[in-house]
């Protein structure tokens, strides 16, 4: 597997992890009205396009195929973390999480915080990440569940 930054002409197989990872992964833990706002079918794909490149994730390739992508933003916060629907716990989500932690280490963040959905919080539980506080935002009109969890990271050792 390789991890690389976002390259222009990402945007569309970007959509479909993200829409596959919300329809068939997310959708055990969200009604169909949930789904069905946080992913619409229709989604304007200029604003998807402009929101994506404006967040910069990584992206996780399996030979040509992107099929995960995550982001972590220059103040330590995870707006995106998503994996293919048809790839799940084939460790995807781990490679990306590990590339964040080896970016934040680079530019010596103290801790990474993000909102996470029900049904990724197992998953950032694992990574270390802490549930801070419960939320119900409102997407498109709906009320979507989810937690903010932070992780304090070791400051870098000193120099001599
Ligand atoms: C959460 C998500 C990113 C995890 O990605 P992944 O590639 O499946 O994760 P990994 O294979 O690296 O999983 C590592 C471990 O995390 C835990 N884990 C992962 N998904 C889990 C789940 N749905 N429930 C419980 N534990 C889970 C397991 O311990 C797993 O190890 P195991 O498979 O050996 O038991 C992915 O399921 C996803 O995209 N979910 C839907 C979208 C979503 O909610 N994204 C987050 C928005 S904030």
């Amino acid at each position: 597997m390789e991890i690389r930054r976002f390259k222009p002409g990402d945007e569309a197989a970007l959509f479909r992890v993200y829409f596959t990872a919300i329809h068939e992964l997310a959708s055990r833990d969200y009604s169909h009205e949930q789904i069905a706002a946080w992913a619409p079918a229709n989604f304007d794909m200029v604003l998807w396009a402009n929101r994506i490149q404006a967040i910069q994730p990584f992206v996780a390739l399996l030979g040509n195929d992107i099929v995960g992508y995550a982001d972590m933003q220059p103040d330590g916060y995870i707006d995106h973390f998503f994996v293919s629907g048809s790839r799940p716990r084939q460790g995807i989500g781990t490679r990306l999480m590990s590339r964040i932690h080896e970016e934040a280490a680079s530019l010596g963040l103290s801790e990474l915080r993000s909102r996470v959905s029900k049904t990724a919080q197992p998953f950032f539980a694992l990574h270390g990440f802490r549930i801070v506080e419960r939320g119900f935002p409102i997407v498109r009109g709906v009320a979507l569940e989810n937690a903010l969890m932070r992780k304090g990271l070791a400051p870098p050792p000193r120099g001599i």
